[in-house]
Parts: structure tokens; sequence; C-alpha cells
């Protein structure tokens, strides 16, 4: 989010998010006790929300952040873990380092080519190594804070010496060790990933050293206060709406953000009821595409017209072999079609406009 000086008809809103940013503040504010996971629904805000409040920390406290954006950086990468997590402090290495490039994807920690050898070769070991910089920033009075987002990311990458190790795991070791065990680094987890979280969550390392916050799409009030001040929010100077029109918006999209901006930039050209009518339809189409000729899934999906959320013993009467049905539920949460959320483990569509798809696709069946 860096700032320019262009002019857009439409620019980047960020609303309300004060009891979340609170809530995020007061973790940074107690000693590490635990892991921070967060969660919510696809494009609910949570790495604009993590920007945002380290924007405003950085300018209260004294942090040592490093962020990683795994989704930025990993897409198709398969390198280990060192190469990945440490970077080469060129001023503290000797001699030739050409060969040494491909170190750094993220430049985690800096150090010199000699003791990023040394961790190759399995001689030292990273997660000591990562603990020193943690106690060297402590004793600064600098507080270290480590936040990555879509750690599902590294899922598949092992550790370079021994291949049976897989890097998430150990990570989670170590940000156990950090935070209830030695109290050094504030360690925040992103992910829209519900299962992943699961997996996580059913971790008995982690059951008892780990929160959890979900950060959900804007309320009612909030999505309203942006809808009826598009000129202050989004510095949309073409149009304005009434409350009857923000409330139509509200009913087709609630409060997901990423739709209402793209529901926003069609009004520019188009007349608000066509835009949601074909919004509607484009949703019933995802569905429809996704169901294809899938009984399982079109079951399923069926069972949310008349519910808001489902466990997965609510599935029972379907009659569906518990590993299929597990398959399915895993498969829809991974296509984004619906969210499990890990505290309540509940299924539900993704936002209400998947429910409007839902809703319609049933709804055209019965007509045929
Ligand atoms: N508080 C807010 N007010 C208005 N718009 C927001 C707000 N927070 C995020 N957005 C917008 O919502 C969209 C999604 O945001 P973001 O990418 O942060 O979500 P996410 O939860 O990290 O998504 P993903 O599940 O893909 O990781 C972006 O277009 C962003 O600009
Ligand atoms: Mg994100």
């Amino acid at each position: 989010m860096t700032k320019d000086k262009f002019e857009y008809r439409k620019d980047t809103a960020f609303i309300n998010r004060e009891k979340e940013l609170d809530y995020l503040r007061g973790f940074i504010n107690e000693r590490p006790e635990s892991i921070l996971f967060i969660h919510g629904p696809k494009s609910s805000g949570k790495t604009t929300l993590l920007y945002k409040f380290l924007a405003q920390l950085e300018k209260e406290q004294k942090l040592d952040v490093k962020f990683f954006n795994l989704r930025k950086k990993l897409i198709g990468y398969n390198k280990d873990f060192i190469r990945i997590f440490f970077g080469i402090d060129y001023g503290k290495s000797k001699g030739d380092v050409k060969e040494t490039r491909e170190y750094g994807i993220f430049n985690f920690f800096k150090l010199s080519v000699e003791v990023l050898k040394g961790m190759e070769s399995g001689e030292l070991d990273p997660f000591e190594i990562m603990k020193l910089e943690f106690v060297k920033q402590n004793r600064k009075g600098i507080k270290p804070v480590l936040i990555i987002d879509e750690l599902q990311a590294i899922d598949h990458i092992y550790m370079n010496n021994g291949k049976d190790r897989r890097v998430i795991i150990e990570l989670f070791n170590f940000f156990v060790a950090m935070t209830k065990e030695s109290h050094l680094a504030h360690i925040i987890i992103a992910s829209s990933d519900g299962y992943f979280l699961n997996t996580v969550y059913n971790d008995s390392r982690l059951k008892k050293t780990s929160k959890f916050y979900k950060v959900d799409y804007l309320q009612q009030k909030d999505a309203m206060e942006w809808l009826l001040n598009l000129e202050k929010h989004s510095k949309i100077k073409d149009y304005a709406l009434t409350r009857e029109e923000a409330e139509k918006i509200w009913d087709t999209v609630g409060g997901s953000m990423w739709e209402i901006q793209d529901i926003l930039g069609e009004l520019f050209t188009d007349p608000l009821d066509s835009v949601l009518e074909l919004y509607k339809r484009k949703m019933r189409g995802i569905i429809d595409f996704y169901i294809e000729l899938s009984s399982g899934r079109k079951k399923i999906l069926k069972c949310f017209v008349e519910n808001d959320s489902l466990g997965l013993k609510d599935f029972a009467s379907l009659r569906i072999d518990t590993d299929v049905l597990k398959e399915l539920l895993k498969d829809m949460v991974k296509n984004n079609i619906l969210y499990f959320d890990p505290t309540d483990a509940v299924y539900y569509p993704q936002s209400k406009s998947y429910r409007w798809g839902i809703d319609i696709y049933f709804e055209t069946l019965k007509e045929k």
C-alpha cells in the first residue's frame, strides 16, 4: 500500500476495523505467550488489516517486523527452507558471493555467507540462529514481530537436511518455543484456508499454545457508512447512492468489500438494478459450473438453501459415505465456494453473493 499522487475516479477504501485493530494492539502489548492465527473467508480483509495495523504500530513503538506474504513469493516455488527465509548480508560476507545468488527470497534474516553455508551443511541450526536474532532485538528494546500471511503455501516444503522433516512442523515447534516458552517474539499467522487452519488446530501441540481470531466481512452499519459516503471513502464524485440503493447492494453482496468495490466500478456506466441482476446471474453461473454433473456437490449445496451454516454431522441425512463427504467439502473449501470456520467447525457459503448463487440455481431447477 504505497502512497502515490494519482487521482482515480474510484480509490481503495478502508472502512472501520477499530475492533480488530484494538484486538491486535492488545495482542502485541502482552508478553508473547501464544501464536495468533487470523482466519476469515476469502477476501475478508486479513492482509489489508495487517498492513494497516503495522503502519499504525510502527509509529507508536519500536518494532522489528518481518512480514512475509507467502502468496506473493512462493507460487510455483520449491526451494528449501534456508534459501527461502535467509538472505545474505553482503556487508558481512567475505570473498566471492556470486554462487550464493539463490538465497534471500525474503531476506528474512540477513547473515554472512559463511553462516548460511554452515546452516546448509547442517553444522549450524537455523532455528537457533533465528532465536539469537530475537534475543538480540529484545536486548536492544525492540519487539520482534513475525507475521506470515498464507502460511499454507509452504506446506509442501521440506528441510534441506533430512528429507522427511516438513518445514511447517519445524516452524510450529519453533514458534511455540518462541512464544509460550521463551516469550521472545510475537508470531501472527494469517490464512483463508480453513482446512489448513483446522489441521493446525487439531494438532495437539498447538491447541494450548494458539489463539484464533476471525476477521470477517464488514458489518451492515459499516457497509452502509461506506455506500452512503462514497466521496469520503472511495473518492467517487461521479454519483452518490440513496439509502434504498445502498441497501440493495448490501442485500446482494453483504459486507464483502471486494464485491462492493466491483459493483461500485460498474455503476459508473450501468444502472444499479441491472448491475445487481447481472451479479446474481453471474453467481448462479459460478455455482452451476461448479456443480456440473456432480450429484454429491449438488446435494451438499442444496442444504444451504434452508440453512445458514452446517457441521459435518448435519449432512448425515444425505447418506454420502463419510470419506467421500469429507473430500467433497474439502474441495468446496479449496475452491472458495464454502468457508470452513475452524472455531465452530461449521461450513457456510463464502459470502452472501454465493448464497444468492445457490438459491437462484436451485430455484431455476424447480422452474425447469
Ligand atoms: N476495511 C476495509 N474497507 C474497505 N475495503 C477493504 C477493507 N479491507 C480490505 N478491503 C478490500 O477488500 C479486498 C480484499 O482484501 P484482502 O486482500 O486484505 O483480504 P484477505 O482476507 O487477505 O484475502 P485472501 O483471503 O485472498 O487472503 C481488497 O480489495 C481490499 O482493498
Ligand atoms: Mg490475504
